[in-house]
């Protein structure tokens, strides 16, 4: 009897094998992974940075990002047409939440805008949470802090936000479609999807340059100021596996978002020559 079993046993997983689909596969970095393991990977990327995150971005862009979140920002006027609900969703440290509610209140005299800081990474959210601490948005309704997926946002409803945020975040997700559906639900109709992201530099001298610097001295700062090269060589490595701009307008225009053409100061606006990019859709 037992030798039956075992054998029917054998036989099972034989033909349950010979049916195995092969694992599905994703980027992390220029390396694939199974799809189920990258979620964790990213998330031991951003444990392993977080304390460190906000020094390390001035560090590696020589301040240059704070420009591109701020030009980012003062492309969404947040606060001209009165207050609004918005969400910046892989929002870390609370970079784009602190200057959207700026934003409002210095242009507009705006105190009535709302962000929902969201993040899959509890230790990102945690040093956004210290910084807004000192800030005068601390304990008032314009501003909460979430764990959340982007890929699955069902603790938010349906039709709730006038803007969606996310900045250098969506190459880190498993799914960017699946971002993109759960961000053209909870936005309103009329909301806007706004993505800041590193991109495509089509000027080859620029993009040379550009190689050589961030597959050198990127690494090299993330061992010498955080003693972490592995996080950092990752950030770099994801960068070049994020679709070029119409490739991801494409995606966007997709998930049912209206954009513009599909050309730069259309669906999407380069920043130097497309080192970073902001695409934008509208839900109608
Ligand atoms: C490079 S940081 C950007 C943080 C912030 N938006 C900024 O511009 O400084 C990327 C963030 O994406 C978050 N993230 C990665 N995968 C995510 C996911 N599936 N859902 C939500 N957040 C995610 C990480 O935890 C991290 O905080």
């Amino acid at each position: 009897m037992l030798g039956l079993a075992r054998r029917t046993q054998g036989a099972s997983v034989a033909r349950s094998l010979s049916h195995a689909q092969p694992r599905r596969t994703v980027s992390f970095g220029f390396q694939n992974v199974p799809e189920e393991e990258k979620q964790n990977l990213v998330k031991n990327v951003f444990d392993s940075v977080a304390s460190n995150y906000d020094l390390m971005n001035d560090a590696t862009s020589f301040g240059v990002h704070r420009l591109w979140k701020d030009n980012f920002v003062d492309s969404l006027k947040p606060g001209r047409k009165g207050p609004m609900k918005c969400i910046d969703v892989a929002g870390g440290t609370g970079d784009i939440a602190l200057r959207i509610l700026d934003y409002a209140r210095e242009k507009y005299a705006d105190r009535e805008t709302t962000v929902d800081v969201a993040d899959i990474n509890g230790e990102m959210l945690k040093e956004g949470y210290k910084r807004f601490k000192k800030t005068m948005y601390h304990n008032t309704p314009q501003v909460a802090f979430h764990e959340a997926n982007a890929q699955e946002m069902s603790q938010f409803p349906d039709n709730t936000y006038d803007l969606y945020t996310i900045a250098f975040g969506i190459r880190n997700c498993t799914s960017i479609p699946d971002v993109l559906k759960e961000a053209h639900r909870i936005l309103k109709p009329g909301g806007v999807f706004a993505c800041l992201e590193f991109s495509r530099v089509n000027n080859p001298i620029l993009s040379t340059l550009y190689d050589q610097y961030s597959f050198t001295m990127i690494p090299l700062l993330g061992t010498l100021l955080s003693g972490d090269r592995d996080a950092y060589q990752y950030l770099v490595e994801s960068i070049r596996r994020f679709p070029p701009q119409p490739e991801f307008a494409k995606m966007i225009r997709d998930a049912g978002f209206t954009t513009g053409e599909f050309v730069d100061g259309g669906a999407w606006t380069d920043y130097w020559g497309g080192i970073a990019t902001v695409h934008k859709g509208v839900k109608l």
